[in-house]
């Protein structure tokens, strides 16, 4: 059946070029991809079989407004290091390069929203402003210390050096902003009508300046 395979690769195109991922987003190659569908059976039991994620075993890979924040290479040092003191192991004995690269290839392929630009500028706030808002909003799903799952429940472990060397300031600026979709974190933006707490661009940076001083 050429004419359908063929209508078929036209609407893998489409949907590929339909948004504007940023140039630390390249997509992979199909090759890419489904050499890393296949790897992905690893990954499976603890982030779900289409990357939706386990409260409390693995987070959600498959959201796009997450994969619009992140880069390739945010996503290959996880893999490659994991996160110490959580069941995300290091796979670098496990995986090699081109494991790796299939991987962050297929995860990739589910990113649908235009890549976010971040904002590195220094961060403003104070790490004792932060303190007060991770606790009273933050804490109640990540932790008291930022531990994540072995400690409190919902969210990962941002309080851990492991996850904070991996994450940029612009990075965990624009998650905290906009949230993850289809998970609890909700956007905690200025302007957003559905946030649990809104916070200004200070209070936000102050929050990264409280965990970054805090990390262990
Ligand atoms: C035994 C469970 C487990 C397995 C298997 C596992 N992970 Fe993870 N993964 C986790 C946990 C737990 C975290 C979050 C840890 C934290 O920061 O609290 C995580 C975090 C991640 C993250 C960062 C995403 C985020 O929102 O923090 C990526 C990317 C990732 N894993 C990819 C993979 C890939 C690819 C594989 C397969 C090679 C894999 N994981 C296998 C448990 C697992
Ligand atoms: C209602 C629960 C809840 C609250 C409140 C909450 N979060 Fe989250 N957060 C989550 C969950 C759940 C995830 C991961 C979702 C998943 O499983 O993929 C997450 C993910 C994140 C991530 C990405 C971490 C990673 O591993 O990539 C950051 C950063 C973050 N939250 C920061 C914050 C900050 C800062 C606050 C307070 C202003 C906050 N969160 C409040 C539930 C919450």
């Amino acid at each position: 059946m050429p004419r359908l395979l063929f209508a078929l690769a036209g609407l893998m195109s489409a949907t590929a070029v339909a948004f504007e991922p940023r140039a630390d987003q390249s997509p992979g190659t199909p090759e890419q991809v489904s050499h890393g569908k296949e790897k992905f059976a690893t990954c499976a039991g603890c982030h779900g079989e289409a990357g939706e994620g386990r409260v409390g075993m693995g987070p959600r890979l498959n959201s796009s407004s997450y994969l619009a924040i992140v880069s390739n290479d945010f996503i290959s040092r996880t893999i490659r290091e994991g996160r110490p003191g959580t069941n995300m192991i290091s796979w670098a004995s496990m995986m090699n390069d081109e494991d790796i690269a299939g991987l962050v290839a297929y995860i990739r392929s589910w990113q649908a929203d235009d890549g976010v630009q971040l904002n590195d500028a220094p961060l403003t706030g104070t790490a004792d402003a932060g303190q007060k808002l991770y606790m009273s909003i933050c804490s109640r799903c990540h932790g008291r210390s930022g531990a994540g799952y072995s400690e409190a429940g919902s969210g990962t472990g941002i309080g851990r050096k492991a996850f904070l060397d991996q994450a940029s300031d612009g990075m965990l600026r624009a998650v905290i902003a906009k949230g993850k979709d289809n998970t609890a974190m909700r956007p905690f933006d200025e302007k957003s009508p559905v946030a649990v707490a809104n916070l200004s661009p200070d209070e936000i940076d102050s929050i990264i300046k409280y965990l970054r001083a805090n990390a262990w």
